[in-house]
């Protein structure tokens, strides 16, 4: 695919489209836009950063890069880890929805809200609370992450092992189009059966299909009574059994997260906090809702007899702020112990964990690769930090780094998983994907790319190129 550069023509016309305060081509303001999260970096910068205020707007844009066969690279608020918001070598038109960001409509009612693509996700939270009602949806990066980008990449976080992902809170979605049309894909129905479902299938195209404008999102009822149990096992094989007694047994926990023994020694030193863990040891925190008190105490006291069946050496009710204090220092506890030259984030069926951990030890082994991790143990992902640590030099860290992903995918592919769980592909992921992908599978995708986007326009380079 052969693309153009902008022209000043171009400026002119987006400035036309969205005003002249809204077109940023001076390099300073350009900068931030050049990076997301992430440890994969593109050393380049968007050649301009457009805002549109309105839908119309954004489809206006949109128009005019397919028209003139421009690169549009959609962004929320940069937050993203794997480069899917960032140009390539193509570079282009990167569109911030940054200033979409109202919130249309609460119906406490029927309990759903509709919301503009940029509105950071925690205030959907907050709103909803004030309201008796919860948002679902809680990636990490909720205080600053948008709704369009959890739409965009399908973000999970850590209440998906009781709730799902961003895509099961969404009813509908308003959708700019690659050729630049407005499209409404979706209905706030509980059922249906007319067509495909393309709202669930733009839900993590990492904005390859089209760019979110506005959502309608699902409310549940606020859960009455709360508790988080802290479960400590001296091994993490007998930590990661929970992930499947508990359902097992007919409980649902919210989040069922995993740290090990590793892992709870970096966070305790980052946050200069003791912690109680034999060496080799592992935590689970199970956090538990309820619409009653009595329904959370029989789920608590059953929680605790499988805890202490399977070994745990202590049971006990945590503080819920100082759980999730510790579980979310992870990456910045990580990073300051030791630079993290790669973020993995593999998921694999919940009861192909404990295999799957136990072969990313071989691998490690066999590739000369420390790593440590965290896990959304319920949902069976994962997200390891690749250390940048016993390299000779560059050239050594890229390959055994490249041998460690290649290993760790295959085992996670064989064991029927996959490279993503809720990050996504964008540029830094879609080798291996390529590769690991069931061709048929593979081709079926692209060929519904062409299909929506002929000219490939929208966000190429990402996923597959
Ligand atoms: C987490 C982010 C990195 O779970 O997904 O901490
Ligand atoms: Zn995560």
């Amino acid at each position: 695919m052969e693309y153009n550069r902008i022209t000043l023509a171009v400026i002119t016309k987006l400035q036309a489209i969205v005003g002249e305060k809204y077109v940023w081509t001076d390099e300073e303001k350009r900068i931030p836009y050049g990076r997301d999260e992430g440890t994969f970096t593109v050393p380049l910068l968007p050649d301009v950063v457009v805002l549109p205020e309105t839908a119309e707007e954004l489809a206006a844009v949109v128009a005019l890069a397919n028209e003139a066969v421009i690169p549009v690279i959609p962004r929320g608020t940069g937050t993203g880890l794997e480069g899917g918001a960032l140009v390539d070598g193509r570079g282009g038109i990167l569109v911030s929805t940054e200033r979409m960001n109202r919130i249309l409509e609460i119906n406490e009612e029927a309990m759903y809200m509709v919301v503009e693509a940029g509105v950071i996700t925690e205030t959907i939270q907050k709103e909803a609370g004030k309201r008796g009602l919860l948002y679902a949806g809680d990636p990490c990066s909720g205080d600053s992450c948008c709704i369009g980008g959890n739409g965009a990449t399908n973000a999970g976080g850590n209440r998906a092992v009781k709730y799902g992902t961003t895509r099961d809170q969404i009813y509908a979605l308003e959708v700019v189009t690659p050729t630049g049309k407005i499209a409404q894909l979706g209905k706030r129905l509980h059922k249906m059966t007319a067509g495909y479902p393309l709202e669930k299938i733009v839900v993590g195209s990492e904005g390859t299909l089209g760019i979110i404008t506005q959502l309608t999102i699902k409310l549940v009822p606020l859960p009455k009574a709360t508790a988080h149990v802290l479960a400590v096992f001296p091994s993490a094989e007998q930590a990661l059994s929970l992930v499947t007694a508990l359902p097992k047994a007919g409980i649902t926990p919210t989040c069922l997260e995993f740290m090990d023994y590793d892992v709870i020694e970096v966070v305790g030193a980052w946050l200069d906090e003791k912690q109680n863990c034999p060496k080799g040891g592992a935590y689970m925190i199970i956090q538990l809702d309820s619409q009653s008190d009595d329904g959370l105490d029989d789920d608590c006291v059953a929680i605790d007899d499988i805890c202490h069946t399977l070994g745990a050496v202590e049971v006990f009710m945590a503080d819920a702020e100082k759980v999730w204090k510790a579980r979310k220092a992870f990456t910045e506890a990580s990073a300051a112990d030791c630079p993290v030259a790669a973020m993995e984030d593999f998921v694999v069926p919940p009861d192909k964990l404990l295999p799957f951990m136990t072969e990313l030890k071989s691998v490690g082994e066999a590739t000369g690769v420390l790593f440590r991790g965290v896990s959304h143990a319920g949902d069976g992902n994962i997200h390891l930090d690749l250390l940048r640590k016993g390299f000779t030099d560059e050239a050594d860290e890229c390959r055994r780094i490249a041998a460690f992903e290649d290993k760790a995918c295959e085992a996670a592919y064989r064991l029927g998983g996959a490279i993503s769980g809720e990050h996504g592909i964008g540029q830094a992921r879609k080798a291996l994907f390529e590769k690991y992908t069931d061709p048929v599978e593979l081709e079926l995708m692209k060929a519904l790319k062409r299909a929506w986007d002929p000219k490939g326009i929208l966000n190429p380079g990402k996923i597959f190129d």
